[in-house]
């Protein structure tokens, strides 16, 4: 038993490891966190042409989708560890950590609730949700990116 707490004890650990230790240089981590957001920005944009009517609505497509953006809105913030200053991101994102955090929670949340409305394959659901997807994106780089 006191073995199964300190096995249990250690990787605990490891999954609270700084997010710097995954890098080697903190420019790297830059780079990763900036390649994650661009690639999970393509995988939302490109829904905006069906949330917008000018494409027509294949629900599977859709779906299939939301399931990579789901995996890509949880990737980024490991790029944003301690000592990883820079890029476009502004020094709030290391001084106000709680909120940037509580920010990217409501960004997974509504991916969430963006890939239950998928899962409906009702349309005016998917827009409604789509719509707030696009609001944590924003309410996040209103106070912590730079223009
Ligand atoms: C929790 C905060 C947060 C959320 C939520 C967020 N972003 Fe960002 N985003 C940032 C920050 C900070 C940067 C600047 C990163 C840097 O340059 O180091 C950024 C940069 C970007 C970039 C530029 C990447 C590059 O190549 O430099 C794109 C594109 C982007 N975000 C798209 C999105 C989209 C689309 C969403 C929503 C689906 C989103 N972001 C949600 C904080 C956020």
């Amino acid at each position: 038993m006191k073995k199964l707490t300190a096995l249990i004890a250690l990787a605990c650990t490891a999954a609270a490891m700084p997010a710097a230790a995954q890098f080697a240089k903190p420019q790297d981590a830059v780079k990763y966190r900036q390649a994650a957001l661009t690639v999970m920005a393509s995988h939302f944009s490109r829904m905006q042409p069906v949330v917008r009517g000018q494409a027509p609505y294949d629900a599977a497509q859709i779906k299939a989708n939301v399931d990579i953006l789901k995996t890509l809105a949880a990737l980024p913030w490991a790029g944003f560890g301690p000592g990883t200053e820079g890029g476009d991101a502004k020094p709030e994102v290391w001084s106000n950590a709680a909120d940037f955090k509580d920010k990217q929670q409501r960004l997974i949340d509504n991916v969430g609730k963006l890939s239950a409305a998928a899962d409906s394959g009702d349309l005016a659901k998917v827009r409604a949700a789509f719509g707030d997807v696009g609001a944590s994106c924003k309410a996040c780089h209103d106070v912590y990116r730079k223009k």
